[in-house]
């Protein structure tokens, strides 16, 4: 069997470089949006979802992810000009399992309308630190949150190389 749904599931791919330039507010809402119709344990819609395009904020948060990394001055994002940060509520058992799923869709929402996004670790660490802790309210990060992951967002200056084979006994029909 075969689709479009099918065939973008297969197609996407982690992007790690971007043009600078910005995506436009329509393909970001389009991505957004995506992430707000992912499932939820007990249909909480606990996770919130952040996009980040104001430069100055990009830069903290590029350091940040740098710095909980160890790997000061490098940017984690690739340069992307759009960052997504999802959190969901620390303190609901389903919090890692909510935010993920809102995460697959924001990666495969952006691979259907052709743009590149790659998820990116240490949102939760990036947010433990001071100054990510500092930062949170001014993001609207609401209080007992927790960083599930980062996505990097923006128009893809070099496609991925061809995925690996999935692996012969990735599923079993019993
Ligand atoms: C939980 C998780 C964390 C990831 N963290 C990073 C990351 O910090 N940086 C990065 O470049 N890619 C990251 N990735 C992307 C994976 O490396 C990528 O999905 C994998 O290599 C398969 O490639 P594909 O997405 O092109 O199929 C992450 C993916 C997942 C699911």
């Amino acid at each position: 069997m075969d689709n479009t749904v099918l065939k973008a599931i297969r197609e996407r791919r982690s992007i790690r470089r971007y043009f600078p330039g910005q995506i436009k507010e329509e393909e970001l809402k389009a991505v957004l949006e995506a992430g707000t119709w992912a499932p939820t344990g007990k249909g909480t819609q606990d996770p919130v979802i952040i996009a980040v395009q104001d430069p100055e904020v990009c830069a903290v948060l590029r350091r940040l992810n740098a710095e909980v990394w160890g790997k000061p001055g490098i940017d984690p994002f690739y340069g992307a000009p759009t960052i997504i940060l999802v959190f969901s509520k620390a303190d609901n058992p389903n919090c890692v399992k909510d935010g993920s799923l809102v995460i697959g869709n924001i990666l495969l929402a952006a691979h259907s309308i052709g743009l590149g996004a790659c998820w990116i670790n240490r949102c939760k660490e990036m947010f433990e630190s001071e100054e990510g802790r500092q930062l949170a309210p001014r993001l609207g990060i609401p209080e007992g949150y927790e960083g599930v992951g980062c996505v990097s967002l923006g128009y893809i200056e070099h496609a991925a190389p061809a995925p690996r084979p999935r692996k012969a006994d990735y599923y079993k029909i019993v």
